[in-house]
């Protein structure tokens, strides 16, 4: 197979980042198509540890030309931020940006917080990088794009269009008006930095695909983040399932050819929202512990709780997943029973799929079975017949309640402490 898509299945944190990372190193392109720097990889490699947010997994790859799609929102500080740190380690590499995607600049940021504030108890509960004012400002035609850092007559005419509207809705939040001769010269300094990595990406992409390159298409988030099929209002600006990168590449439906899901062996979240199979208190507490469940990017402690097969179940038809990745196994060990959340009760009703709105997912009551957990170690385990009874029992029940084959096994955040069941790319 020469491409191959991974996409979140939760809440975002699934460990994409180490799969990502595993697969990267046998592409030949690695591209993100959406969000920006919401998103808070962890990777490591030759035994450092990379924080990435914008820059695609297949960074630390010499071979490989990492892509910034059409549907991303990039902070150019951030990246510029992230490619210096790349260069300071001594890391070569390939990057290409999108001259379709749009810039996220300083007043997304401060509308962002503002709107957060705004919201007091009903706050989303965002990361704060200016994503949602981002994207609204795509959908409203105000965006800067990338490939206006090019002309900087272009450039400066569209902040003369955008900023003044900008600055009233800033000044309509109590914020800090922003000087448009300051901005513009900020950007025109970015531009000296990454003109040259300015390419219309689809057509790159196009030609790729027709090459029959092996493309790996890296998710980030999760799909109960997606704007339109996530927990909405609680959710992200754009779509982090598979079915949109078509749409946020340029590139044609079939052009995907395989989908790899990847799950959590329980679940978390961070920010607001519903979370029918959540838990608190000691178990909670230990498995949070455990699997260092406090985020990346914002350092806020990761809400807890089971596995959900009515949320992954969805996810799996929504986005055709067949191919499961089950991360973060081993932190299991430290809870003497596992639940699942087989269905949910609705007003006394049993059903076995996810609702589409917030106020009935906020109503179901979660239905769980209890499975026995193991004491082992399974960190050196690298054959799924080596691992405890209780654990190969675990994953089977998985398997059979939604319907997929779990491929891939992470039994501890390094990267060849993982079970390899199938190869997918
Ligand atoms: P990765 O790629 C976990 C969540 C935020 C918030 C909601 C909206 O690391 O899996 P936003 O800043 O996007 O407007 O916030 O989405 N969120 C994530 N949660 N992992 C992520 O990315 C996330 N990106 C956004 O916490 O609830
Ligand atoms: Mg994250």
């Amino acid at each position: 197979m020469s491409t191959l898509a991974i996409e979140g299945m939760q809440w975002g944190d699934e460990g994409k980042g180490k799969i990502t990372d595993y697969f990267a190193s046998k592409a030949e392109i690695v591209v993100r198509s959406q969000g920006g720097n919401n998103a808070g990889h962890s990777i490591e490699h030759s035994g450092v540890r990379y924080a990435l947010r914008l820059l695609p997994s297949g960074i630390l790859n010499e071979n490989v030309i990492n892509v910034l799609a059409d549907g991303m929102v990039i902070n150019p500080f951030c990246l510029l931020e992230e490619m210096e740190n790349m260069k300071n380690r001594g890391v070569k590499f390939h990057l290409i940006l999108s001259k379709r995607a749009v810039l996220l600049l300083p007043y997304h940021i401060e509308l962002d917080k503002a709107r957060e504030n705004a919201l007091g108890d009903k706050k989303i509960g965002t990361t704060k990088n200016g994503i949602g004012p981002c994207y609204e400002d795509k959908a409203a035609r105000l965006s800067i794009r990338v490939g206006d850092l090019l002309e900087p007559s272009y450039l400066r005419e569209r902040l003369e269009t955008v900023l003044p509207i900008k600055n009233l809705q800033l000044k309509a939040f109590g914020g800090q008006e922003m000087d448009l001769e300051e901005l513009y010269a900020s950007l025109l300094k970015v531009r000296e930095q990454v003109k040259d990595y300015i390419v219309d990406t689809t057509r790159f992409l196009l030609d790729a695909i027709k090459e029959d390159k092996k493309v790996l298409f890296e998710g980030a988030q999760g799909a109960m983040l997606c704007l339109t099929y996530g927990t909405f209002p609680y959710v992200t600006s754009s779509s982090p399932l598979v079915t949109a990168i078509p749409n946020n590449t340029g590139l044609p439906l079939n052009s995907v050819q395989t989908v790899l899901g990847i799950m959590k062996a329980y679940t978390t979240r961070v920010g607001e929202g519903p979370f029918p199979s959540e838990i608190d208190g000691d178990i909670a507490k230990k498995i949070r512990d455990e699997g260092h469940e406090y985020g990346t990017v914002t350092k806020r402690p990761r809400r807890v709780g089971w596995l959900d097969i009515p949320q992954l179940k969805y996810v799996c038809e929504i986005s055709g997943i067949h191919h499961v990745a089950l991360m973060l196994l081993d932190v299991l060990r430290v809870v003497d029973e596992i639940s699942i959340c087989t269905e949910y009760r609705l007003d006394g009703k049993k059903i076995d799929y996810m609702p589409s709105t917030v106020s009935e997912l906020e109503k179901v009551k979660p239905v769980f079975i209890t499975l026995p957990s193991w004491k082992e170690d399974i960190s050196k385990v690298r054959k799924f017949e080596d691992l405890p009874l209780n654990c190969q029992n675990y994953i089977q029940k998985i398997e059979e309640l939604l319907g997929v084959d779990i491929d891939i096994i992470s039994v501890s955040p390094d990267k060849e402490a993982t079970i390899i069941r199938k190869e997918l790319f």
